[in-house]
C-alpha cells in the first residue's frame, strides 16, 4: 500500500526514481510524485494524480519547459489514498510550508488531526488534505537545524504507523529515512543507495538488503550510509542477502497480468511443493524448528486477511481432518479480540502473499507476544511477517503482479496441505489415509493444468451471461464453501459486480430472499461429503427463479456447470478456484474494468 522509492548517487535520480515506482504502482496507483535536489542548487518536485503514466507525461512536459530535473539525489511515491482525495495536491512528496522538508511516507499517522489543529494555530498554512503533511510541517515547526535532530524530536509527536523518506533543504546530498510499522528496505551498490518500502524495487540493483526495524533511522549519502537506534545512537546492520530474483514485471503476450498469473498457476504450485515432498513423505526443512516437541502442540490456528484468510479456512478443515488437533481460522484484522487463548503449546500459522499485510504483522506480533509457536507462509523473501515469525515457508509463486491474487493463493493452499501432510505424519496418521493425500499433492500442478484447460470455455461463457447483472451469490458447503468466498471475492474486486458467498445451508435462514427470476448463482459442489446436500440448495434457488451454475464432479440437471475431475476430497478448494478466478476474469474483461488495478485496492495492504 502506497510505494516509496529514493535515491542518492552518482547517477541522474530521475529515471531511477520512475523505474522504481514502475515496480511499485502495483502497490497504490491513485497519484505519484517526485523530489529531487538538482544541480542548480534547488529542491524540485514533479506530482500527478492518476496513473504513473501520467507522472511520466507531466515530467516530460517540465523538461520541454526547460525546467532541471537534474540531480542525484530524489525521492519517489506511489500513493494509495487514505487521508484525502487522489489529487495533485494530495500526492507526496508534500512540501513544508517555507520549502524545507519534503516527505513521502507509508502508513497512518493517527493524530494528524490534532497535530494539525496545534501547527494552525501556530498559523502554519497547509496544502493538502493528507497526514503526511504534517509530517513535514512539524519537521519544519521544530528545525534545529540538523535534520537527524530534528527528527528526534519530532518522531515521538507522532502516533500510527510510518515509514518515511525526508529531504532536508539544507542538505541536499542527504536521504533521511525513518520506520515504524511500516517496512522500510535499503540497498548499495557502486553507484549508491537505495531505499524502497518493497524489495522488488531495490532487486534490480542489489540483492543485499538492510531491513529497517521498528524505531529505526537512517542517513542516506552516495558514499556512506549510517544507521541508528530509537535512541539516536549509531548502529551497525547486517544485509540479508535475497536468495530468488523476483519475476520480472512481464506480460509475456498476454494483455493482463491477472490472466497470465492464472496460468502461471500450475508450475507455481509445483515449484513451491517439490523441495517439501520427498518421496511419499513432506520434509518442512528448516521451518521444521517450529514442530520441535510437537506432542504439545494442542491447537492450530490460521490467521490472514482476504484471500489469504480463505486459505487459512480451507487449513482449519484439512488440518483437523488429517490430524484430529483443534484447529481454526481467524481474520487477523479481528485478532486482536481473540488472542486472549493463544498460548505456548498453540501453532499460529501466518498466510500472507506480500508479507507487510498490517493486519496480519499485528496478529503476528500478538501471537508472539503470547508465546506461540509462529509459522508462516509468504511470498516475499525478507518481508517483515517472515522476519517477525518464528519459522517459514516461502511459497514460490514469482512476483505476482495483478492486484486479484491467483498464484499465490494456490501456492499458499499446497503449503498448507503440505503442513498438513506433515502434522498427519507426526500425529502417527495411518498410511492408508496419509499416502493418497501427498500423492495428491504430489499430482496437483497436472490436475491444476488439466482444470484450466477444461474450464476456460465455459467460464467465459458463463461471463457472457452474468457481466450485465449487478448481484450474484456463490454457494458451497465446508471446503465448496471456502472456494465460494474466493470466488465471489474474486469476481467483486475486479469487476465491481456485487457478489456474496454465503454456506449453502445458510441460504434458507434469510438471504434466500433475495433470489428472484434470473440471480446468478455459482454452486460449488465439489466435495463429495456435502454435495448431495449442495444440490438441494441448489433446487431450492432453482425453484425461485435463480439462474444456476456449478461447479461440480458431475453434471447437475438444474444448472450450467462446469465438470472438474475430483481428486482428494481435502485438495477440491484447489481446483474449484480455477473457473472463479476465469469467471471473474472475463466478467471484468466484458465489464471493461481495469483488471489488474481495480479502483480503491492495493497489493499490500500496510495500514490496520
Ligand atoms: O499480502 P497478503 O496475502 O497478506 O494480502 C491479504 C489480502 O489483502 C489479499 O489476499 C486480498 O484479499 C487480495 N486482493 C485478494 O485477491
Amino acid at each position: 500500500m502506497c510505494g516509496i522509492i529514493g535515491y542518492a548517487g552518482l547517477e541522474e535520480a530521475a529515471p531511477i526514481l520512475l523505474d522504481g515506482l514502475e515496480r511499485l504502482e502495483y502497490r497504490g496507483y491513485d497519484s505519484a510524485g517526485v523530489a529531487i535536489f538538482t544541480k542548480g542548487g534547488s529542491l524540485l518536485r514533479v506530482r500527478a494524480a492518476g496513473r504513473l503514466t501520467n507522472l511520466h507525461a507531466r515530467v516530460l512536459e517540465q523538461l520541454k519547459a526547460g525546467a532541471d530535473l537534474h540531480g542525484e539525489v530524489g525521492i519517489g511515491h506511489t500513493r494509495w489514498a487514505t487521508h484525502g482525495e487522489p489529487t495533485e495536491e494530495n500526492a507526496h512528496p508534500h512540501r513544508s510550508a517555507n520549502g524545507k522538508y519534503m516527505v513521502v511516507h507509508n502508513g497512518i499517522i493517527e493524530n494528524h488531526a490534532a497535530l494539525r489543529k496545534r501547527l494552525q494555530e501556530d498559523g502554519v498554512v497547509f496544502a493538502s488534505q493528507t497526514d503526511t503533511e504534517v509530517i513535514a510541517q512539524l519537521l519544519e515547526s521544530n528545525d534545529t537545524g540538523d535534520a537527524l535532530e530534528t527528527m528526534r524530536r519530532t518522531l515521538p509527536q507522532l502516533e500510527g504507523s510510518y515509514a518515511a523518506a525526508i529531504l532536508y533543504n539544507q542538505t541536499p546530498d542527504t536521504i533521511y529515512c525513518v520506520r515504524r510499522q511500516s517496512p522500510l528496505l535499503i540497498a548499495m551498490n557502486e553507484t549508491g543507495v537505495f531505499l524502497a518500502s518493497d524489495s522488488a524495487a531495490l532487486l534490480p540493483h542489489s540483492r543485499q538488503i538492510y531491513r529497517l526495524e521498528d524505531g529505526e533511522t537512517a542517513m542516506l549519502k552516495a558514499a556512506q550510509t549510517r544507521f541508528y537506534d530509537g535512541a539516536g545512537t549509531e548502529i551497525a546492520k547486517t544485509a540479508i542477502e535475497i536468495a530468488r530474483h523476483v519475476t520480472t514485471a512481464d506480460r509475456g503476450g498476454y494483455q493482463h497480468f491477472m490472466r497470465k498469473e492464472i496460468d502461471e498457476q500450475p508450475l507455481a504450485v509445483h515449484r513451491t511443493i517439490a523441495p517439501l515432498l520427498h518421496q511419499g513423505t513432506v520434509d518442512l526443512g528448516e521451518a521444521e524448528a517450529v514442530l520441535r516437541n510437537f506432542e504439545d502442540i494442542n491447537r492450530v490456528l490460521f490467521l490472514g486477511c482476504g484471500s489469504a484468510y480463505h486459505v487459512g479456512m480451507a487449513g482449519r478443515v484439512v488440518v483437523e481432518e488429517m490430524t484430529g488437533i483443534p484447529a481454526g481460522a481467524e481474520l487477523a484484522s479481528e485478532f486482536r479480540g481473540f488472542a486472549a487463548s493463544i498460548d505456548p503449546r498453540t501453532l499460529v500459522i501466518i498466510v500472507s502473499q506480500s508479507g507487510e499485510t498490517a493486519d496480519t504483522l499485528m496478529a503476528l506480533r500478538l501471537a508472539n507476544e503470547r508465546g506461540a509457536r509462529t509459522l508462516s507462509i509468504v511470498n516475499v523473501e525478507g518481508s517483515s511477517i517472515a522476519s517477525e515469525s518464528g519459522s517459514v515457508i516461502y511459497t514460490k509463486a514469482g512476483l505476482e503482479v495483478a492486484v486479484a491474487t491467483t498464484k499465490a493463493y494456490s501456492t499458499q493452499l499446497a503449503v498448507v496441505y503440505a503442513v498438513a501432510a506433515r502434522l498427519a505424519a507426526l500425529r502417527g496418521c495411518e498410511q492408508y489415509r496419509l499416502r493418497p493425500f501427498i500423492h495428491a499433492l504430489h499430482t496437483l500442478p497436472e490436475r491444476l493444468d488439466e482444470t484450466l484447460q477444461s474450464t476456460q470455455a465455459s467460464a467465459i461463457a458463463w461471463a457472457e451471461e452474468i457481466h450485465e447483472r449487478e448481484h450474484a451469490y456463490f454457494i458451497g458447503r465446508n471446503l465448496d464453501y471456502v472456494g465460494a468466498m474466493e470466488g465471489a471475492l474474486k469476481l467483486k474486486e475486479i469487476s465491481y459486480l456485487h457478489a456474496e458467498a454465503y454456506a449453502a445451508g445458510e441460504l434458507k435462514h434469510g438471504t434466500i430472499s433475495l433470489i428472484e427470476q434470473g440471480t446468478p448463482v455459482v454452486a460449488v459442489c465439489l466435495r463429495r461429503e456435502t454435495a448431495a446436500k449442495t444440490a438441494s440448495n441448489v433446487e431450492e434457488v432453482f425453484a425461485r427463479g435463480a439462474r444456476v451454475f456449478c461447479i461440480a464432479a458431475k453434471p447437475e440437471a438444474k444448472a450450467q456447470t462446469i465438470v472438474i475431475h475430483p481428486t482428494h476430497p481435502l485438495l477440491v478448494t484447489s481446483l474449484a478456484v480455477i473457473p472463479a478466478q476465469l469467471l471473474a476474469y472475463h466478467t471484468a474483461f466484458l465489464r471493461k474494468c481495469d483488471i489488474d488495478k481495480p479502483r480503491s485496492l492495493a497489493k499490500s495492504v500496510t495500514v490496520e
